[in-house]
């Protein structure tokens, strides 16, 4: 059996994509992730159809790659030597990956605290320039915004209007599958620009028509991080969900366009709703998903516990994979019992018979 070759977003995506033929068609296999029924979250919320969209399966774990091959090809197009970016540490990762992949220099700053040790090893083996610095990410993101007007430097965050180009293929691919766009979708919100890149697709893709419907977008921040619920910057954003730990969301304008058009919302969940829908998704449905990724599941469950309506058709977008906290497993799951080494010490840890003598 063969299989079909993964093209990348662009090369899928071209024809819904500002590129040419000078734009290289730089890919390192991203996009095509899996949408799936999630049964368990069925039964939970009680009746219509839940769909996960796996985007941890991207290659460096997370959906960053669809914006960044785009961000980073046009920054190629462009001439740069230099993709500079301020990351929670799934940005850091993809840029210093498309940055290996295209023979150019990656310089990632990081807050010095907080960001998961899987993200770090990411960026520091793709070979970035990997600079924490004693701040935030939106003190981070101040300054790469002033060192990228340095000649040869390309900036790459989703105020890189390319980011949200390629990450906009994610919709396609969810209209693709499912043959029209959802009623709803629930997406994790921290820098705001994956939710304005999803309203972008489905958009395009009706004008095309290619769905004949739009989805309400729900969007939902940790409650500890949440500038949009609020209405103002948060000073000092905390939660568990690392990721989205931000207090003045770069694309917050256009998150609240996106959020209007589709008369959707964008809510707060709290930690605790977090970890359980973290632990949720592991223990029932077998998908090991970072913490900011489980925030959009934590919002469903919490709009179906509230009695709101939920759509017959609800996508959930996963966005990033689990391993990259591994700290945060061991943190909120059960710890590993330890025995003798013995057939007899494993079944009574088990809570089995003991086995029959050999
Ligand atoms: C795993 C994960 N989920 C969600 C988000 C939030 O995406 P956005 O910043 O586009 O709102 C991020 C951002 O870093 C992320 O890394």
């Amino acid at each position: 059996m063969t299989g079909a070759p993964r093209p990348g977003v662009i090369e899928r995506y071209r024809d819904f994509l500002p590129v040419g033929p000078a734009t290289p068609r730089l890919t390192i296999g991203e996009g095509d992730t899996p949408l799936i029924r999630a049964p368990a979250l069925e039964r939970r919320i009680g009746g219509g159809e839940v769909w996960l969209k796996l985007e941890g399966c991207n290659p460096t774990g997370s959906f960053k790659d669809r914006g960044m091959a785009l961000a980073a090809a046009k920054a190629l197009e462009h001439g740069a030597r230099v993709l500079i970016c301020a990351s929670t540490g799934n940005t850091a990762a993809s840029a210093a990956a498309f940055g290996a992949r295209a023979g150019v220099t990656t310089a990632v700053v990081i807050p010095a605290r907080g960001v998961a040790l899987g993200k770090i090893a990411q960026a520091l083996i793709y070979g970035a320039n990997v600079i924490a610095i004693q701040g935030s990410f939106d003190d981070g993101l101040a300054i790469v915004r002033s060192l990228a007007q340095r000649r040869g430097a390309a900036l790459v965050n989703s105020v890189n209007p390319f980011r949200l180009e390629g990450q906009k293929t994610a919709a396609f691919e969810i209209v693709d599958v499912l043959g029209d766009a959802p009623d709803e979708l629930y997406v994790p919100v921290g820098n705001a620009g994956n939710i304005a890149a999803y309203w972008q697709g489905f958009r395009a893709y009706q004008q095309a028509d290619h769905a004949d419907q739009l989805p309400v977008l729900r969007g939902f921040q940790a409650a500890g991080a949440a500038p949009i619920v609020a209405g103002r910057p948060v000073a000092d954003p905390q939660t568990v969900a690392s990721a989205i730990r931000i207090g003045n969301p770069a694309n917050w304008k256009r998150a609240v366009q996106a959020r209007d058009e589709s008369r959707g919302a964008i809510q707060a969940v709290g930690d605790d709703a977090i970890v359980e829908a973290y632990r949720v998704l592991a223990a029932e449905e077998g998908i090991f998903v970072e913490l900011a990724s489980a925030v959009s599941v934590a919002g469903l469950l919490h709009r179906a516990r509230s009695g709101a309506s939920i759509g017959a058709r609800a996508v959930c977008i996963l966005t990033g994979a689990g391993l990259k906290d591994p700290g945060a497993a061991v943190r909120f799951a059960p710890e590993p019992t330890e025995v003798p080494a013995t057939a007899a010490a494993v079944a009574d840890a088990l809570g089995w018979d003991s086995p029959p003598p050999a």
